[in-house]
């Protein structure tokens, strides 16, 4: 029998119950299959993908095909937990009916569970227009990597007494609006505890201290999959870009001196007394390869 899903109450119940929600994203086949291993019960697909897979220096370039393509992945390798993805730039800007059809378009041809939509309160009638149609919303404020251009860099949101008080009412009006959880990146962890308290749907913290209901993290800062920059709020959990330049590096020597691959990695002709012509047959883990 198929493993159950984690639902969007289950998510919630969790903070009912004082329970704190690791998530982390995800962007393929593989690495949803590790994610689930690990037992985490909630991957973004996030829009970070068009940073950290396609090499963009934002997320606007992002489409609805590009999200399509890697959360339909993600679901293939995970059966377990509750797949988020990301609504990209403009595609739910625009209009409500616009937003509902490309929320419509990640649910049935990415196959997840919910949609992220990033803003406050200008985007709560949208949240509200796709929840009213059934559809799972969780909200995102505080930095929002899609108006990088308009918030003047990626730093750190609600420092003063009045954006911080902004943040609040955008997050009460996520809430008000029927979003099932909020993500709060990069705000002032006094902050990210008041509203976390305010509200009764789990927040989930990207840089906003220890007192959110989740964390979340961008599953290459988290295992350090770049060879650069490193931000501060990941941790310092793996070196895995460093781990695999190293194997790399030794795999290229032992190909110039000729030790790989050995006779271990080698597959050889039946030696068995020729009764026919027949053609040796190599297979291997993607298949017959004749
Ligand atoms: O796209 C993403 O990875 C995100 C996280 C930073 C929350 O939105």
């Amino acid at each position: 029998m198929r493993p159950r899903r984690i639902t969007t109450h289950k998510i919630q119940a969790m903070k009912a119950r004082g329970e704190r929600i690791p998530m982390v994203t995800a962007y393929d086949y593989t690495q949803a299959q590790i994610v689930e291993a690990a037992s985490i019960p909630m991957i973004l697909v996030g829009d970070s993908l068009g940073n950290v897979v396609l090499g963009f220096d934002s997320t606007i370039p992002v489409t609805v095909e590009d999200m399509i393509r890697h959360s339909a992945a993600v679901v293939r390798g995970a059966e377990t937990p509750l797949v988020v993805v990301d609504m990209p730039f403009m595609s739910y800007q625009v209009d409500a009916e616009t937003a509902l059809r490309n929320a419509g378009r990640l649910l049935q041809e990415g196959g997840a569970q919910a949609v992220k939509l990033e803003g406050g309160k200008p985007v709560a009638p949208i949240i509200r227009r796709l929840t009213d149609a059934g559809v799972a919303v969780m909200g995102h404020i505080g930095l929002t990597p899609q108006s990088v251009h308009k918030l003047g860099g990626y730093r750190v949101q609600g420092k003063t007494d009045r954006s911080a008080d902004e943040l609040i009412e955008d997050a009460l009006a996520l809430q008000e609006a029927g979003a099932f959880a909020i993500v709060l990146e990069l705000i002032p962890a006094e902050l990210a505890a008041e509203i976390t308290e305010r509200l009764d749907i789990p927040t989930i913290g990207i840089g906003a201290g220890p007192d959110t209901d989740g964390q979340v993290q961008v599953l290459y800062d988290m295992l350090g999959l770049g060879l650069g920059f490193k931000p501060k709020h990941a941790g310092n959990y793996a070196s895995l870009g460093e781990t695999a330049r190293d194997a790399l590096e030794r795999y290229a020597e032992d190909v110039k001196l000729g030790e790989f691959p050995t006779a271990a990695q080698s597959f050889h002709l039946d030696r068995q007394p020729a009764k026919s012509e027949e053609t040796p047959s190599l297979s291997g883990p993607y298949g017959s390869r004749d």
